[in-house]
């Protein structure tokens, strides 16, 4: 089975094409992402008709090329050596999703190729699903010298963790295709949280990468912010009560500018605050539901601070999970994790019932 995965939810353009010979094995023949960041972090944020645009400008360049590194052309039939085309059909910007889905829509009917609609949110879940293994041989050289292959030692069940710029939500997975949403954000996703504060410090758009950097040379114990609803007995976020403290912090800042060392100290103290929460809530979830694994995904997973305070927390909670991070450019968008959530979800379905849904969430 070889699917050709799609992603163009928000300012990503992403094709990636996957295979697998057994159920047990996937190889990841390509993945390419073309990214209109530059462009949104020109204006501070994204703007929905920017990205839309951008996406339509890459879409077709980016399939070509993933086509072509996949060594899947068939030029002779003109159309590539696939079985399906994946698609992110929501939640996202209209705009930008409507891009993936139509093309989806058209090379299906032109090729005549079955289409199956993928969660975005559980693309990211799926991105743990494609390892590194150093041992096996390079499939295709032009691949960066990499060839990905499914780690097997991830067991059911699993709480996955989504922390994007959209979303933050812990979902329990008993097994493949058999997922329940436990809780999520009740109004800014981490994320999020991460750009807007990024924006209060006059960092450049997207916040979080920029506060990670700022952080590694902060103390995270100058200022004490809020960890919002921690000891709730459920399993939601609020961020947004944490954006309106480190707001106050900053405007009576006695601190002319905003110097150096105030920004690296609050730049720390906010990450500390956001990562206590989602490894505290994780980690209860874990433990209530006897969780085997735990998978991080989202944009917000690429945060090492988080990975390495997960590790070191499950080992404190004596939790038998094992924990699960995407290699870094894998845990913000791309269409390797889509046609991977596809080839484990296998519902192809004809191209006339496909639609996108910026609103889709978890059933
Ligand atoms: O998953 P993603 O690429 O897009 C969405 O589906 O939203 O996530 C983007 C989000 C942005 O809010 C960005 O600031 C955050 O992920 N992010 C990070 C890091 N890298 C990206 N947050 C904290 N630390 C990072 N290293
Ligand atoms: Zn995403």
């Amino acid at each position: 089975m070889r699917i050709l995965g799609l992603e163009t939810s928000c300012d990503e353009t992403s094709a990636a094409v996957v295979e697998t010979s057994s159920r047990h094995k996937v190889s990841l023949l390509s993945n390419v992402v073309a990214s209109s960041l530059p462009l949104h972090a020109r204006t501070g944020g994204i703007i929905p008709e920017n990205a839309a645009r951008e996406q339509v400008k890459f879409i077709i360049p980016v399939i070509e090329q993933a086509i072509f590194l996949a060594n899947c052309e068939e030029r002779r039939a003109k159309r590539p050596n696939i079985d399906a085309i994946a698609v992110t059909y929501g939640p996202g910007l209209i705009g930008s999703l409507l891009v993936g889905v139509e093309t989806a829509k058209t090379l299906s009917f032109a090729w005549d190729k079955p289409i199956v609609p993928v969660n975005h949110l559980i693309g990211h879940i799926y991105a743990n699903f494609i390892g590194t293994n150093p041992k096996s041989e390079i499939l295709n050289p032009k691949l960066d010298a990499r060839r990905y292959s499914l780690t097997a030692d991830i067991d059911f069940p699993a709480i996955a963790l989504i922390v994007s710029g959209g979303h933050t939500d812990l979902i329990l997975i008993r097994k493949h295709q058999s997922i329940k949403w436990l809780g999520g954000t009740r109004d800014d996703a981490a994320g999020e949280a991460f750009d807007k504060i990024g924006r209060l410090l006059n960092l450049p758009y997207p916040g979080g990468p920029e506060i990670e950097k700022q952080a590694t040379k902060g103390n995270p114990k100058v200022f004490d912010f809020p960890r919002p609803m921690i000891g709730s007995g459920d399993f939601d976020f609020s961020f947004s009560g944490l954006k309106a403290a480190v707001t106050r912090e900053v405007s009576s800042s006695k601190y002319k500018a905003l110097s150096m060392k105030f920004k690296s100290d609050l730049a720390a103290s906010v990450q500390q605050a956001i990562i206590d929460v989602l490894i505290s809530k994780t980690l209860k979830a874990a433990k209530k539901y006897g969780a085997s694994s735990i998978l991080l995904g989202g944009g917000v997973a690429a945060n090492q601070k988080l990975r390495d305070e997960f590790e070191l927390n499950a080992k404190r909670y004596t939790l038998d999970a094992k924990i699960f991070a995407p290699e870094k450019s894998l845990c913000t968008d791309n269409a390797a994790m889509i046609a991977t959530a596809a080839l484990f979800n296998y519902k192809p379905i004809e191209w006339k019932k496909v639609s996108a849904n910026p609103e889709l969430y978890f059933d």
